[in-house]
């Protein structure tokens, strides 16, 4: 068996297409959605990060604005300027770039973000609602995987879901929002011995951990549908994803590709927050 491609890029376009149209429709009213950017540092994964973010808005007709500052910036400097963009009301979104510099308290930011402008979900306020199914802003990462999930017509109730990794950003809200469609879902992690009992048991796997080959085809339940968040380099220094892409598509019936999975969907999400927080404004 060979997997079907979810492909992140194509599903992108068609949605950043009704983005584009829902921006032009707030223009004609006079809102232009508009989103901030602060980069602190010059790490180098966050300045590309940074960039794509801040192009991805101009290409759907939103306003962004990009503010970087040096490494040497005070959290106390942080703070005034993120309270600064809570009062500006040509901006609907803020997202401050992690990781930050170590003197600073990455959660006492994010805090400072008013949670009507907390498009990155990470706000407490935030992951609050989503525990408890309230409105709010949900984690553009794990909100675009279950998107994609989506498109491929995937009924999640009755499923079981693995998410390994349980990160603040992607595992622990993928979690909440897979037990929202009524998978049953269980989190793997650094401490969990033998992964692969899990993982073998799973129809969905979600790979977030930051591991190059961390899931291999021997892991995955034939047809199982496999999502690949990671990020990692290979020896040759190519892009790769913590799942070993060309094993498991043997096995799986649908599978993300690394790049051009999930990468582009966060950025797509990030959007979509943005676009809803202006249409609120
Ligand atoms: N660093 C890595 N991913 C992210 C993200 O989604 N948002 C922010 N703010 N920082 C990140």
């Amino acid at each position: 068996m060979t997997a079907q491609l979810i492909d992140g890029v194509a599903l992108s376009r068609q949605l950043r297409e009704g983005f584009a149209q829902r921006v032009a429709a707030l223009k004609a009213r006079g809102t232009t959605p508009g989103l901030a950017v602060v980069l602190v540092g010059d790490d180098a994964a966050s300045q590309v990060y940074v960039r794509n973010k801040v192009k991805a808005c101009g290409d759907v007709g939103m306003h962004s604005v990009l503010e970087r500052y040096p490494a040497t910036l005070t959290e106390a400097e942080l703070l005034a300027r993120v309270e600064a963009l809570n009062q500006d009301p040509a901006i609907h979104g803020i997202l401050v770039q992690l990781p930050l510099p170590p003197h600073m308290d990455a959660q006492r930011v994010i805090e400072t973000i008013s949670p009507a402008k907390d498009v990155d979900g990470f706000h407490v306020a935030s992951a609050g609602a989503l525990m408890v199914g309230q409105p709010g802003f949900w984690p553009c990462t794990p909100h675009g995987c279950l998107r994609m999930l989506d498109h491929i017509g995937m009924d999640l109730r009755g499923k079981h879901a693995v998410v390994i990794g349980r990160s603040n950003i992607v595992g622990k809200p993928m979690a909440l929002m897979l037990l929202q469609r009524s998978a049953t879902v269980t989190i793997c992690h650094s401490a969990t011995p033998n992964l692969k009992a899990h993982t073998l048991q799973a129809d969905v796997v979600v790979a977030a951990v930051g591991k190059r080959n961390l899931l291999t085809a021997d892991m995955v339940k034939p047809g199982a549908v496999v999502i690949d968040v990671g990020m990692n380099r290979d020896p040759e220094g190519k892009l790769c994803g913590d799942v070993d892409f060309e094993g498991v598509k043997e096995v799986a019936s649908w599978i993300t590709p690394v790049p051009g999975g999930v990468g582009p969907m966060t950025i797509t999400m990030l959007l979509a927050n943005t676009l809803e927080s202006a249409e609120k404004a």
